[in-house]
């Protein structure tokens, strides 16, 4: 009961926003910009054809911030580009003939509205005791 609660009360603490990181024609195709879009929190954003996608910036293997110089194949599989690990910029997973790789990539929700690209970011209230 009490731990019910408890989630009850977290759930309530945080929420969700959109904010505006720049327009659809400033994204060049198919090549990775990087955003900041909190103090410690950076994206990597890339357009590929008509679809904007938005991942972490730190790959999930060494924790290094560099997911927005990755490759894109034609699966929608963004490269690493320090060892090449794979992870599809939709749903952060690693291909599937990789068994044993249980990391994923943070992925972000993405809207677009008059060419400007909306990325939903999670946002911490204070608690209602502090
Ligand atoms: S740091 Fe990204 S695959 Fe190793």
């Amino acid at each position: 009961m009490g731990y019910k609660t408890r989630s009850k009360e977290l759930t309530l603490m945080s929420e969700t926003n959109f904010i505006k990181i720049c327009k659809v024609s400033d994204l060049p195709n198919r090549r990775g910009r990087k955003f900041t879009i909190a103090e410690d929190t950076d994206i990597a954003v890339f357009k590929v054809g008509e679809n904007v996608y938005a991942v972490s910036n730190t790959c999930p293997h060494n924790q290094t911030n560099v997911m927005y110089d990755g490759y894109i194949d034609d699966g929608l599989y963004l490269a690493c580009p320090i060892h090449g690990w794979q992870f599809h910029l939709e749903t952060g997973k690693v291909p599937a003939e990789c068994k044993g790789l249980s990391a994923t990539l943070e992925t972000y929700n993405v809207k677009i509205e008059n060419d400007e690209v909306w990325i939903e970011v999670k946002v911490k209230k204070k608690k209602w005791w502090q």
